[in-house]
């Protein structure tokens, strides 16, 4: 499967604020970056971005040093014309064989929301981990929103592994402490429920 096209056409066929996964405000995982406490001009890595209205709210928020990085070309073409700034980075980058990411300076915060879930492979999930251990600085911190076991099965047309809070501390390794993680239902803009787990972790230094 060319999972690059399928995304792409994800993007292109529907319009942002229809796709399953839109957020007027991604504030639960604003909660989570205002608990770090990191500053404005801190490395903010999200990965799998999408067109996620995220990247606006961080910006709104005085953040000035954002890695935008996703598999789909189209998504980062329409973020990058909606957004206009030169305070973001855009990086098109496959985080299951990454080419570019693995050169990137390390970066203070890693936010990936739905994004993991779909690589149910366990080389797939070698990969992403091998990453956040390459790039994450110690002391930085790692934001995952997964489906929770309660969630979903399939996301896009696409089979999805959930997670809970526990697995995901299991997988990240000791590395990391948990700093804080909770269930969110997400209603998505048809009305479904999309129940997730919201985990924080930091970087032992
Ligand atoms: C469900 S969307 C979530 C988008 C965004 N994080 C949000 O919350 O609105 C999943 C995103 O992961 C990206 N993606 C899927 N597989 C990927 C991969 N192997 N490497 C990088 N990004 C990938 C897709 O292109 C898409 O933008």
């Amino acid at each position: 499967m060319d999972y690059k096209q399928h995304w792409d056409e994800a993007f292109e066929k529907t319009e942002t604020e229809q796709l399953g996964w839109y957020e007027t405000t991604p504030q639960k995982t604003l909660e989570l970056i205002h608990e770090t406490g990191i500053q404005k001009d801190a490395r903010i890595l999200n990965v799998g971005v999408g067109t996620t209205t995220l990247v606006d709210s961080l910006l709104e928020e005085g953040y000035s040093n954002i890695i935008a990085s996703d598999l789909s070309s189209s998504a980062l073409e329409q973020l990058k014309n909606r957004v206009h700034s030169d305070q973001v980075e855009y990086i098109q980058d496959d985080l299951t064989h990454s080419e570019k990411l693995i050169h990137i300076e390390p970066v203070d915060l890693w936010i990936d929301r739905a994004v993991l879930h779909f690589f149910n492979k366990e080389e797939e999930q070698k990969a992403y981990w091998d990453l956040v251990h390459q790039i994450v600085k110690p002391g930085g911190f790692v934001l995952i929103a997964a489906f929770s076991l309660e969630g979903a099965e399939k996301c896009c047309g696409l089979p999805v592994h959930r997670y809970s809070a526990d697995m995901l501390k299991n997988d990240i390794g000791e590395g990391f402490d948990l700093k804080d993680a909770f269930d969110y239902t997400f209603i998505n803009p048809r009305g479904g429920e999309r129940p997730y787990v919201y985990t924080l972790f930091q970087r032992k230094r």
